[in-house]
């Protein structure tokens, strides 16, 4: 994997920006988007571009279990606010985790991603070292699950929510063996609270306790992170 280590947020958007225009003119047609405060910057970069977006399909990593589109704290949301409403796609998939018949929904959306190899994938990362939602344990050969969310997620997310008991505690993500086969990966990283698991990620043993360590075997891995977040390496 490759590490590039710069100053801030917006500093490694731009590059992450760069390497993805790179992409797209190389013909790349489906990118992998994640949510969370790490790509917002990015996102603003893709709605100010002039790249034209119209012929390339998105598809989203993950979505909270019982929330419904529409709903403010719903990852479908957030992706229409953060980037949809401003830039044409071709077609956007979000797992949708308001569906009564989740496992149905989790092979339909193992369907889209076979139909739609990812070319390039943005990947941002827990505390606990999970992407997506994958937490730690789980297998890496997974692909699209439902998953339990850990104590220590719910808590980083709690503040996003009013009170404690509206966190979700269960999510819908594409699992390690949907993620792996995207043709690029960039990974990114802000911040001190992210420094340990970054550590683990890039030093560490490739285990299932540090569900990203998963990405020292990827051919084509980008780990762009700030200074703050490279502390511990
Ligand atoms: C959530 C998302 C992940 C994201 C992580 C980090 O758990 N499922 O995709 O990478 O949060 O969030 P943030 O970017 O806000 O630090």
């Amino acid at each position: 994997m490759e590490i590039i280590t710069v100053k801030n947020a917006q500093q490694g958007s731009q590059k992450a920006f760069n390497l993805l225009a790179q992409n797209l003119q190389a013909g790349a047609k489906v990118l992998g988007l994640a949510t969370g405060s790490t790509p917002v910057e990015l996102y603003k970069l893709i709605i100010a571009s002039d790249l034209d977006f119209t012929d390339i399909t998105t598809i989203n990593l993950d979505e909270y279990v019982g929330l419904a589109p529409q709903d403010p704290q719903s990852y479908h949301y957030f992706m229409q606010k953060q980037l949809f409403a401003y830039k044409q796609f071709k077609q956007s998939f979000i797992p949708d985790g308001a569906t009564p018949d989740l496992q149905n929904a989790t092979k339909q959306y193992d369907q889209i991603i076979d139909e739609n190899p990812i070319d390039f994938q943005i990947l941002g990362i827990g505390q606990n070292g999970h992407i997506g939602f994958n937490e730690p344990q789980t297998s890496f050969n997974l692909k699209t699950h439902v998953t339990d969310l850990t104590d220590s997620t719910i808590a980083a997310n709690a503040r996003f929510f009013a009170d404690n008991e509206q966190v979700p505690t269960q999510a819908i993500s594409m699992g390690i063996a949907s993620i792996m086969p995207s043709k690029q990966i960039v990974l990114m990283a802000w911040g001190a609270d992210k420094a340990t698991a970054i550590a683990q990620m890039v030093n560490g043993p490739i285990t299932e306790n540090c569900p990203a360590s998963v990405l020292q075997q990827h051919p084509h891995a980008t780990v762009i992170i700030d200074d703050a977040a490279a502390a511990k390496l």
